[in-house]
């Protein structure tokens, strides 16, 4: 890979990166506003040109009715979309499932989980995961009958562990947990492991095969580009499927979907992972958004997220912002954060010039970097903004809206 060690110290050394990036093909298959710098790819991915409903509207629904389940195939999408996603997260065919949301995927996979080991107690999960990790967590803790206990990735694990439930890379800071030592270090404890690689899938190689992950979930609208609401994905590995007992049963996981028995009997292999009819359109958009990855190399996305990364961090160091984001490359996912006295009135002024990032309470200004269609003249220019709007304005309190945060 041709990226150099360090990062460019000025704008045309960030030009000649960009006239040498092995992966500038990629951006061109995205649909993204001109002069927009979009450093929010680690929450919503942006369209892809390869997205477009009106077939699935017009002709297959439209004209094709009902017929189009087996006439366009809507009935193998969970699956078809499943291995494609397998095969960016080291999935052989047959073990990735796509569909309802992260949120439902997490409970499948804890309570399945939890009923790998039932002779066990104690269910594990971060207390800086996302907070659908750990609410789901709970319930299923309540439901179950689980000591939940918050720990960190690299802390001992009790006696008594059944399950170990941890993300790949932070949310939050971007760090990543070596999750092939955390997926040792849980099976030599007797317990098994569930991964939530929504903030790696896309944005790093990931190798759940390899590690011997036992399941894992993740989402299909950051880094996949998947479009809002994309349905989600779960991974059960082969060796568990004969016995994973999921607890929706839903008539798309029977054996026999159309017999319509009166009794639930799971369908073989990871079709058993199907619960109720799939949003069909949404997995035709997240359908057409993985078309870019054909000739994608995972370890391109990689040597270019980590340059980019660097960049930025190298800038904030100059400018003496406090990144909070590791700077080990193997503790890196694909972000940066960076804390800000007024994290939230700096990412308002930022979007106001074009350049979206988010905020994440209390004080954290999260940068995403998507490697497929940032530049480093894109992250050379969002952090000349960043840098000059620290240094010279002062931004009065805004108050903050109500639902949504961006
Ligand atoms: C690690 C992680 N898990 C889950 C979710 C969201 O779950 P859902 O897709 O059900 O909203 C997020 C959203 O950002 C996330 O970062």
């Amino acid at each position: 890979v041709s990226f150099e060690p360090r990062p460019p110290d000025s704008r045309s050394a960030a030009i000649a990166l960009d006239a040498a990036d092995p992966l500038a093909f990629a951006r061109e298959r995205f649909d993204l506003p001109p002069g927009l710098i979009y450093l929010d790819g680690n929450s919503l991915g942006a369209k892809t040109s390869s997205v477009s409903l009106d077939d699935a509207v017009n002709r297959q629904w439209g004209r094709d009715l009902i017929t189009s389940w087996n006439a366009n195939a809507w009935w193998t999408l969970p699956r078809r979309i499943g291995d494609r996603i397998g095969a960016l997260v080291g999935a052989a065919s047959g073990q990735v499932m796509c569909g309802d949301s992260t949120t439902v995927q997490l409970f499948q996979a804890l309570t399945a989980a939890a009923r790998l080991r039932p002779e066990r107690r104690v269910l594990i999960t971060d207390g800086a995961n996302f907070p659908t990790d750990q609410y789901v967590a709970d319930s299923v803790g309540r439901l179950l009958g689980l000591d939940v206990q918050r720990t960190s990735p690299i802390d001992p694990l009790p006696e008594d562990v059944g399950v170990v439930a941890f993300s790949t890379v932070d949310y939050r800071t971007g760090e990543r947990w070596n999750d092939e030592a955390i997926t040792d270090a849980a099976h030599e404890a007797g317990a098994v492991i569930v991964w939530d690689v929504s903030h790696a899938v896309g944005a790093l190689p990931v190798e759940l095969d390899r590690i011997g992950a036992d399941l894992a979930v993740g989402c299909s609208y950051k880094y996949l580009n998947g479009g809002p609401g994309a349905p989600a994905w779960i991974y059960v590995a082969a060796r568990h499927q004969p016995w994973v007992d999921l607890p929706l049963t839903g008539w798309h996981g029977h054996v026999d979907p159309f017999g319509l028995t009166s009794t639930y009997t799971p369908a073989a292999g990871i079709e058993r992972a199907r619960i109720g009819t799939p949003p069909v359109l949404s997995m035709l958009a997240l359908e057409g958004a993985l078309e870019i990855w054909r000739d994608v190399s995972l370890a391109d996305v990689r040597a270019k997220s980590l340059a980019l990364t660097d960049l930025a961090i190298a800038r904030a160091d100059a400018a003496g912002l406090e990144t909070v984001t590791p700077r080990g490359h193997d503790r890196r996912g694909s972000q940066v954060a960076l804390r800000l006295s007024r994290a939230y009135e700096v990412c308002q002024a930022l979007i106001r010039r074009g350049i979206i990032g988010d905020f994440r309470a209390p004080d954290l200004l999260r940068l995403g970097f998507a490697p497929l269609y940032l530049r480093h003249t894109d992250v050379w220019d969002a952090m000349d903004e960043l840098v000059h709007l620290v240094e010279t304005e002062s931004l009065a309190a805004a108050p903050r809206p109500e639902g949504v945060v961006t």
